[in-house]
């Protein structure tokens, strides 16, 4: 088992990409809370751990709120213990040109999105400083790492991610505490099934050069090894999980 004896606290794990590493993390073997405004899909990952014979406690909470993801933390070390790893997942996706969004839906967006992933490593730092070693994934996009259309507020807040990773890599590494970023390409969650018709998926698919889209799995073994002790040597990297569509 690859994180067995650590305890992670992963945001937005009522679902998708969220959900399958959750699972993935506690069938090797981690102890987790699991943050996500949604309690009852969150209720329903832990009780999924905990039949497969895993651990987990859902806590719900708003991750841009500073007061929710204290108490998250807190109930994260008073439950376990101790807190090793932290996957920032929680996000909500938002479409529109920058000229068409309008403020306070380009600040719900960052809120969320941005500052949410700020907020969980400023407050799961400092015991990972106490511990002594700590690993952070966050799952930014690869509408950070490209202009994709539409996505003004969404693909800024991803952006911001991947900076915020290499800042926190750079600040941590002489700490022991390890920062990286996944940027999945179009995964088939919730998140983009309302969206994605049959037409656009065939089209999807042809754009990328391993011609399938992601499963949320394969950003959760992704998440896995960047979490587990095999990527000690691994910090600031910015790996997309896209099937070779940025290397086009
Ligand atoms: N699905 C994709 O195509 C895709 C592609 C690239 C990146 N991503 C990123 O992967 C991550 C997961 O996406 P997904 O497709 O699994 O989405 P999803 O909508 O299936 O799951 C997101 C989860 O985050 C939770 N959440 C949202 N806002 C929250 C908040 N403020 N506080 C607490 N929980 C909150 C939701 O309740 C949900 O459980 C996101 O960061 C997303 O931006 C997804």
């Amino acid at each position: 088992m690859r994180v067995v004896n650590n305890v992670a606290l992963v945001t937005g794990a009522a679902s998708g990409i969220g959900r399958a590493t959750a699972l993935l993390f506690a069938a090797e073997g981690a102890r987790e809370a699991i943050l996500d405004w949604n309690c009852e899909a969150g209720g329903e990952t832990a009780r999924l751990i905990g039949e497969r014979g895993g651990e987990a406690v859902a806590l719900v909470g708003d991750v841009s709120k500073e007061e929710d993801v204290a108490a998250a933390v807190r109930a994260t070390v008073d439950r376990f213990g101790r807190l090793d790893i932290l996957v920032n997942d929680a996000a909500i996706e938002f479409w529109g040109k920058a000229a068409d969004t309008k403020v306070e839906d380009w600040d719900r967006v960052l809120a969320v999105d941005l500052r949410g992933v700020f907020l969980c490593c400023k407050h799961a730092i400092p015991r990972m400083l106490e511990q002594g070693s700590g690993a952070i994934v966050n799952i930014a996009s690869v509408n950070g790492l490209v202009g994709i259309p539409a996505h003004a507020a969404y693909n800024a807040a991803k952006g911001g991610i991947i900076a915020l990773t290499r800042q926190m890599a750079v600040d941590y590494g002489p700490d022991n505490i390890r920062v990286n970023c996944i940027c999945p390409t179009t995964t088939e969650t919730p998140m983009v099934e309302a969206v994605l018709t049959e037409d656009l998926r065939r089209y999807l698919i042809q754009q990328h050069p391993l011609r399938r889209l992601a499963q949320p799995e394969d950003v959760a073994y992704a998440a896995l090894y960047l979490a587990s002790d095999e990527a000690s040597c691994l910090t600031g990297v910015i790996l997309p999980v896209d099937g070779g569509w940025t290397a086009q």
